[in-house]
């Protein structure tokens, strides 16, 4: 019986939480620094570090309040410690070990997709393993097969831009706000399919890797050859995100098909996309897989998947009381299985 709290500041968000492992999920809360980037138009890393240190220890706090906690209940620290921004991670390592120090318990760092991986299990209906898990943020697109807790297989991934980079950046070409992926999707509802139709990259490559660079240029031209009327837009809006969401669903039944697993995991910010939950649920359903799709705040960056994470590892590992810290800006998924 364990409390652990979990930190995550990878990117641009600042969560923290409680996990129990046997009461479940205490509190979490999150700050995020979405409208403090928007007016440069994507993430600035050095704003990103600064906010995180302003942010922290009130979350700390706060999470321990709602959860009527003292922070001597607290058994171990898990942290993201990578992959992420490095200023920004090594203000969450910080204060973890720190504190993990100051409280003589075991501070753990944690793969920030194995977080969201393992995320879908803070949800209910939870998927049991295997699943295939398909991954799109804005920092990641990924089909992982996940057979239990450290056991990841990498099955495909973006070779350039991930889906959410796809979706900001064409709406940024349609004048839209950052991260713009909500905003088009809101603005494709509007719009005439069938009038552009943008490539599909990769669809019969044969493999499960994703290529969305080429997209931004469709979307450019189609906005350059055209008087950028109200209707147009949404036309192209309608046009972008039909075409990611069409191959993001068409690799996910192809994982499914071949590894012959029948339960997928959606996973990230952008699988609040409705129209991809629609064709996949469609899709999955005609070839009799179910899918999963976790509590929005569960998908895109939180503390409460670090805390959980943590808690599976510490079920697995001897957590050490090794206080020096690094943290991994670049750290390949796979790698983890190996230690
Ligand atoms: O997982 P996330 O919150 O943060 C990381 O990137 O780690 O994902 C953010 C991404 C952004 O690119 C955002 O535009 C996209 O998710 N997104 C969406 C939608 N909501 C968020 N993309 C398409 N449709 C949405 N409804
Ligand atoms: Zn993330």
């Amino acid at each position: 019986m364990e409390l652990i709290l979990g930190i995550e500041s990878s990117c641009d968000e600042t969560g923290v939480a409680l996990y129990h492992t046997e009461r479940g999920l205490l509190a979490h809360v999150l700050h995020s620094q979405i409208a403090m980037h928007n007016e440069y138009g994507g993430v600035v890393p050095e704003l990103a570090s600064r906010d995180h240190v302003r942010y922290v220890l009130p979350l700390i706090r706060e999470v321990a309040a709602q959860a009527d906690c003292q922070l001597a209940d607290i058994d171990a620290i898990a942290y993201t410690q990578g992959p992420g921004l490095s200023g920004a991670l090594l203000v969450g390592a910080g204060v973890a070990c720190s504190l993990a120090y100051s409280l003589n318990i075991p501070a753990l760092g944690i793969h920030h997709l194995e977080g969201h991986l393992l995320s879908p299990l803070l949800s209910k209906p939870a998927p049991d393993f295997p699943f295939i898990a398909l991954l799109v943020s804005g920092g990641h697109t990924q089909l992982m097969r996940v057979d239990g807790v450290g056991r990841y297989t990498l099955l495909g991934e973006t070779l350039d831009d991930a889906a959410g980079e796809a979706f900001d950046k064409s709406a940024k070409l349609l004048g839209l706000n950052y991260p713009g992926g909500a905003e088009l999707s809101q603005l494709a509802k509007r719009g005439t399919s069938g009038r552009f139709k943008f490539p599909r990259p990769m669809l019969h490559s044969g493999d499960l890797n994703f290529s969305f660079s080429g997209l931004k240029t469709a979307v450019l031209t189609a906005s350059k050859q055209n008087a950028l009327d109200e209707q147009t837009r949404a036309d192209i809006a309608c046009a972008a995100q039909e075409a990611i969401v069409d191959v993001l669903a068409t690799k996910a039944m192809t994982a499914l098909k071949q590894s012959g697993l029948k339960q997928l995991v959606v996973a990230g910010g952008v699988g609040a996309n409705q129209l991809l939950r629609k064709q996949l649920s469609t899709s999955a359903k005609n070839i009799g897989c179910q899918v999963f799709y976790p509590d929005l705040e569960f998908c895109t960056d939180n503390g409460a998947m670090i805390a959980f994470a943590g808690a599976l590892r510490l079920q697995q590992q001897d957590a050490k009381r090794d206080y020096r810290f690094n943290v991994k800006p670049r750290w390949d998924l796979q790698e983890l299985n190996l230690e």
